[in-house]
């Protein structure tokens, strides 16, 4: 008899112990759609707070003054080179947001996504661990009045601007991240993430790129914007750590174009950044202990320990590369290009053997050591200050910023700022006094409203204009779906409001082809209505909801929150809205035909990756994927499971879920099926993937049975207009929290 007792004695192994070998490990192809619950309110302690008001209780001057002090202010257990914490600082704030892609708008300052696995252990964050601890105690004395996320950028820029340096703006309003980021891919490569590695043995990049620097057909996997796993962007030593300049430059415009950085943009922020501080390369790699995430729970969350002399001051060890790149590491001046042009440089090796280049002339100037009074030091430059002298564009830039220090000024404060909030989405979202008055191309601005909101009177004469038209609900609801899909939680980019839909390049994307003519109807309405097109789209989407419910037997309400504007065209970059293009959309059934030629990642996965940016729960994809099937929401008018279009049914999912049907692949690989009448032989349906999963998965599958189930009908339509609501109102930071 047991009598209660666990049956091992109390000593039970696995459970929270252990969580290797993951599903994941067991099954690679398998689609995790748990990464949609991730960091949810759960694990969010401030989730009851309002960042925005907290954030407006600081006294931001006041803020800055206690950073600057601090800045120089150093503290034993982490000496700061040269008295001034300001260098550290920068790189901090940099690596912060250098992580950010334009892809898939992942990465970047937005969520503080330093302080975890694996970016917090990544051999390049090296020491950005000191960096945050050494800001705790402010950030202890403003508690959830300041996210990590914000004060790591504002620390950046008070570092920039106590070394001379002026900045262009800062805006608040990042929301702290609550736990390791799982979802986001860093690339194929499994490298070693326990042990420090050197950049030396870190060659291993093969997997993310094709043909090597210089081949015609060199390029980096999408959507990577670093040269190598665990890097922010490229290896200082060069391409696998080869001293090739000329092919650093290569990889420099790859990755930091992947950054939406352009060439002028790319040599203000490494020539403006390695104007300040040093790098740290004196003790061999191999000796430097475990990195954050694996480090003994004694060191408390700091990682990579150094055993020789103090561990610190001027026996630091960080990248590996040793020196700095001017005579006044912690003045804002123009030595950094002075010293690049104005000498010859040949490779040496640091003390802990990294590659490196020193000034030909002995009689180049020299610059101070961080530590030690009266030491001084050869500069330093790393394979990858070399490239901006090397590449013909680059050089050509460094030239007039060396002439020019005030353009040069200008541009390096105009790309720190981009860089550091491009992933903040409206300037809705910005918070505090020095944000600056001017639009930017790159924050996708939007004009100011010429009116206020439409009344409600006046929304529902535009709903009747609305039906009026006779557009068929499948078509209002795929435009008005079609406006709304672009949004990305990520970057907080696209969205109805604007009404890009009608703008180059979304106008003119394969999968909006069904929306042209619709739009073109919807325009007229609007300009007759006085209303804006953005609220016109959207509103034709409630409409066409509400009727297909009634039509399924349900009368529902469709919430609008009026108050859209139109952006122009001017207002819209095309080649960075060009980055929301889909590869492929589940949701309106749409797969570019190339698609297996241009990535190896499945339809499927593509479209549990669209559900993540746009913030889905499982149970809300399964919805609005049922409820645009019943809308007949595929790009190309095709069949969709049911044979009552414009009825809020849960057909799609009765079909999926059905053990009498029988499915077969149309095509090898295994893209289009055919749904055979298992009595007759007959086809009856034909669908995609993005249909099937619905059926495959075992996780999508459990939520679509709730659906086909008894009862659930009025689940889904009840499910479906919520979900529905939130695409609707995912880009309306001007009328939501977040
Ligand atoms: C330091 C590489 C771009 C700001 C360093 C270090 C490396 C490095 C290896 C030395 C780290 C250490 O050992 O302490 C690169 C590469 C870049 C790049 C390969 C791109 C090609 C930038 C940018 C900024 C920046 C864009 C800021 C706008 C800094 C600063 C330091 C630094 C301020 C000095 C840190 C200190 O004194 O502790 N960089 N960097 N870097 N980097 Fe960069």
């Amino acid at each position: 008899v047991l009598e209660g007792k666990c049956p091992f004695g109390g000593n039970t192994l696995g459970g929270a112990q252990t969580s290797a070998p993951t599903l994941s490990d067991w099954y690679p192809q398998r689609l995790r759609v748990e990464q949609l619950h991730r960091d949810g309110a759960a694990a969010n302690p401030l989730s009851d707070e309002d960042y925005a008001a907290a954030f407006a209780t600081i006294d931001l001057p006041a803020l800055k003054a206690e950073i600057k002090q601090f800045l120089t202010t150093s503290v034993p257990w982490w000496p700061s080179d040269y008295g001034n914490y300001g260098p550290q600082m920068i790189r901090m704030a940099w690596h912060s947001a250098g992580t950010y892609r334009i892809a898939d708008g992942r990465g970047g300052a937005g969520q503080a996504m330093q302080r975890f696995a694996p970016i917090s252990s990544w051999w390049d964050n090296g020491n950005t661990d000191k960096s945050r601890r050494l800001l705790w105690p402010i950030k202890q004395r403003y508690g959830a009045a300041i996210s990590w996320a914000d004060l790591m950028v504002l620390t950046g820029n008070c570092a920039l601007e106590i070394m001379g340096f002026p900045t262009y703006g800062f805006a608040g309003g990042r929301r702290d991240a609550w736990e390791a980021d799982d979802a986001t891919y860093w690339g194929p490569e499994h490298i070693d993430m326990t042990a420090p590695s050197s950049y030396d043995d870190m060659v291993n990049r093969d997997q993310r790129w094709t043909g090597k620097p210089g081949d015609a057909d060199y390029e980096l996997q999408q959507p990577l914007a670093a040269s190598h796993q665990a890097l922010i962007y490229v290896n200082p030593e060069g391409p696998e750590a080869n001293g090739d300049p000329a092919a650093s430059a290569v990889d420099i415009r790859i990755t930091f174009g992947r950054m939406a950085m352009d060439d002028e943009e790319t040599v203000a922020l490494i020539a403006g950044g390695h104007a300040f501080g040093k790098s740290h390369g004196q003790v061999a790699a191999d000796r430097i202990g475990a990195p954050p995430e694996n480090a003994p729970m004694e060191a408390m969350g700091l990682g990579w320990h150094n055993p020789q002399g103090a561990g610190n001051g001027a026996d630091t060890m960080t990248n590996g590369i040793e020196g700095s790149w001017t005579q006044t590491p912690t003045t804002w001046d123009n030595t950094y290009l002075e010293n690049l042009f104005g000498h010859e440089w040949e490779q040496t090796r640091s003390p802990a053997g990294a590659l490196q280049w020193t000034p030909v002339d002995p009689g180049a100037p020299r610059t101070p050591d961080a530590h030690l009074p009266g030491v001084e030091h050869p500069l330093m430059m790393m394979t990858s200050d070399i490239a901006l002298k090397v590449d013909p564009v680059y050089r050509e830039i460094c030239q007039r910023f060396l002439a020019d220090f005030d353009a040069f000024t200008l541009a390096f404060s105009k790309a720190w700022y981009k860089l550091t909030h491009r992933d903040m989405g409206p300037k809705a979202r910005y918070l505090g006094p020095e944000v600056p008055a001017d639009d930017l191309p790159w924050q996708d601005p939007l004009p100011a409203p010429t009116a206020a909101p439409l009344g409600a009177d006046a929304v529902t004469r535009l709903a009747q204009a609305i039906r009026d038209t006779g557009l068929s609900t499948s078509d209002l609801a795929y435009t008005a779906f079609s406006s709304a899909v672009t949004y990305r939680d990520s970057d907080k980019r696209g969205g109805a409001n604007g009404a890009r839909l009608a703008l180059a390049p979304q106008k003119d994307w394969v999968v909006n082809r069904r929306t042209v003519p619709v739009v073109a109807a919807l325009r007229a309405v609007a300009e007759q209505a006085g209303a804006s097109l953005a609220d016109t789209i959207v509103l034709a989407g409630c409409v066409a909801v509400e009727d297909a419910a009634r039509a399924a037997g349900h009368e529902v309400q469709v919430p609008f929150t009026p108050g859209r504007v139109d952006a122009t065209q001017e207002q819209t970059d095309v080649p960075t809205f060009e980055w929301l293009a889909p590869l492929a959309d589940g949701f309106r059934n749409y797969t570019q035909p190339d698609l297996t030629e241009v990535t190896p990642v499945s339809p499927e996965q593509l479209f549990l990756d669209k559900a993540d940016l746009l913030g889905l729960t499982a149970p809300e994809w399964v919805a609005l994927t049922g409820g645009l099937r019943a809308l007949g929401g595929n790009h190309d008018g095709s069949p969709t499971l049911t044979d009552r279009v414009g009825v809020l049914s849960t057909d799609f999912f009765t079909t999926v879920l059905s053990p009498d049907l029988q499915w077969r692949k149309l095509d090898e690989a295994g893209t289009r099926f055919a749904l055979d009448d298992r009595d007759s032989g007959e086809q009856v349906h034909a669908a995609t993937r993005h249909d099937l999963v619905f059926g495959a998965n075992a996780q999508l599958r459990a939520v679509a049975e709730v659906y086909a189930s008894r009862g659930g009908e009025a689940r889904f339509v009840r499910d479906f207009v919520a979900a529905w609501d939130k695409v609707m109102m995912a880009d309306r930071y001007d009328v939501r929290a977040g």
